[in-house]
């Protein structure tokens, strides 16, 4: 009885390994993958002291900037703009949610790039379309006063 149970069971077992392979090399592949486009973080409301960043006439509609802002620690960081229409600048973290890479607009395609993994992001709302992260970029709050970008640096 138990001679017969045993096969069984190493059978089970390697259909579950070769079962797990597949869905090992399916996950695995190249490390890039079409992402599911989880929603995009929120926008939060400006608060604390706004940072001028750049002059509106320094990026046309359509276009995307990397500029530097003070972070709360005294720390120059990063930020992602995007240009939408003549009235919007949007301001994403520059950093990766994928595993903390520097996103840059250094791209062979429209988007915000991070050239650790090959993580693509949408610079109309900082969702992912080329994995492997699969979380949205974190969100600043813009305004633009005086012909200035002002982005609202916040923890994220
Ligand atoms: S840290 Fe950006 S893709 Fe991995």
């Amino acid at each position: 009885m138990t001679d017969f149970a045993q096969p069984a069971r190493r059978t089970v077992m390697c259909a579950s390994a070769a079962l797990g392979s597949v869905a090992l090399l399916t996950a695995c592949g190249d490390g890039h993958s079409e992402a599911q486009a989880p929603e995009a973080s929120p926008v939060p409301s400006p608060t604390g002291e706004g940072q001028a960043v750049i002059a509106l006439s320094e990026i046309e509609v359509g276009a995307r900037a990397t500029v530097q802002a003070k972070h709360s620690s005294g720390a120059e960081i990063p930020v992602l703009l995007f240009r939408p229409d003549e009235k919007t600048v949007l301001a994403y973290s520059s950093v990766c949610t994928h595993q903390g890479c520097v996103v840059t607009t250094k791209s062979t395609k429209e988007d915000f790039f991070c050239a650790c993994h090959g993580s693509r992001f949408q610079p109309s709302d900082g969702t992912v379309t080329d994995g492997p992260a699969i979380a949205p970029l974190g969100r600043y709050a813009t305004e633009i006063k005086d012909d200035q970008v002002v982005v609202f640096i916040t923890e994220s």
